[in-house]
């Protein structure tokens, strides 16, 4: 059980809030105090966060509190909140500061909501019916089906990621998740040496491509990719994790087979099952995960079928000041 301080739904001091009429003094004497709990959902990650609605956190203290319950759990499951396009945009700006839009599908096409920053996690097409089975933007977004972590292919890379469901069909449309730093703590320690001070290079044409989806001249161009370190440590909590994924095409200064075959090695170690999560979307669910401490995929479901739509905001892994 956490203290949080909390803005109550319908308060006239939102609008003041809003429109920058309060002093950070008046923001806390305004604040009302609730009790927050976290539920843990996995023996080593992933909490349930309750009962807060984000659209109205807007002190510090209580986004501070998230950071934290991201820091320890580094998966958080918020229900029922729903969150219009432009509330999720200033709700993840507030808790997390630079948005990413530099994403792959914004090179394969243009999104049809209108706006990069918002990526369209769902099956559906501009006229809102699902897509065809080989509708291009599909073949793409099948990639999410891999093991990856949001954005790791751009530097500055991915911190968070924010996922709110709006449409979420009968049949099952999981997501799993995996735990990276138990998955890390749990290396014996020679591979864990041998990681040290290890690099990749991670490029979203190259995940795509094992699957067999075509890039033009120009798309390859626009999507060379980034080098990351193979282990990262949360400045914040101190705890390294493993930090591959199917986005990670090689390692540094090493022959190409051989960094394939060690990320191949990594990846089928963390993804075992003791370190994953299987979240069941409910529609309303808004998912906050460290894209530096997890993996995750979606899980295959009848696609051509059954519309099923997320949008999702990630933000940039800058420095965080103060
Ligand atoms: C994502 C993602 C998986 C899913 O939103 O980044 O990979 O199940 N989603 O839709
Ligand atoms: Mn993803």
């Amino acid at each position: 059980m956490r203290r949080f301080s909390f803005f109550g739904p319908g308060d006239a001091f939102e609008d003041n809030l809003a429109a920058g009429r309060l002093t950070l003094f008046q923001q806390s004497a305004y604040a009302k105090i609730v009790t927050l709990k976290l539920q843990k959902l996995h023996p080593t990650f992933v909490a349930e966060v309750s009962p807060v609605d984000l659209r109205r956190v807007h002190d510090r203290a209580t986004l501070d509190e998230i950071h934290k319950g991201m820091d320890e759990f580094a998966l958080l499951v918020f229900r029922d909140q729903p969150f219009a396009d432009a509330e999720q945009l200033e709700f993840a700006q507030r808790f997390d500061g630079q948005i990413h839009a530099r994403t792959g599908a914004a090179v394969v096409g243009k999104s049809r909501l209108g706006n990069e920053a918002l990526t369209d996690i769902s099956n559906l097409d501009e006229t809102g019916e699902v897509m065809a089975p080989d509708d291009r933007r599909r073949m793409y977004a099948l990639g999410n089906r891999l093991w990856h972590t949001d954005a790791s292919f751009v530097d500055p890379p991915g911190r968070y990621s924010m996922l709110s469901a709006r449409i979420v069909p009968s049949v099952p449309v999981d997501t799993e998740y995996a735990d990276m730093r138990a998955a890390y703590d749990a290396l014996p320690a020679q591979v864990k040496a041998q990681l040290e001070g290890l690099r990749a290079h991670h490029s979203i044409a190259y995940s795509r491509q094992t699957l067999g989806f075509e890039f033009s001249e120009d798309e390859q161009e626009k999507l060379k990719g980034a080098i990351h370190p193979v282990v990262r440590t949360n400045p914040r909590s101190g705890r390294s994790s493993l930090y591959v994924a199917s986005h990670a095409s090689r390692i540094i200064d090493w022959p190409v087979p051989e960094g394939r075959l060690l990320l191949r090695d990594l990846i089928e170690h963390a993804t075992q099952p003791q370190f994953v999560y299987r979240h069941s979307w409910r529609v309303g669910d808004f998912l906050i995960w460290d894209n530096r401490a997890t993996m995750h995929r979606a899980r295959p479901f009848a696609d051509t079928k059954h519309p099923r739509e997320l949008r999702r905001v990630t933000t940039l892994d800058i420095a965080e000041s103060g």
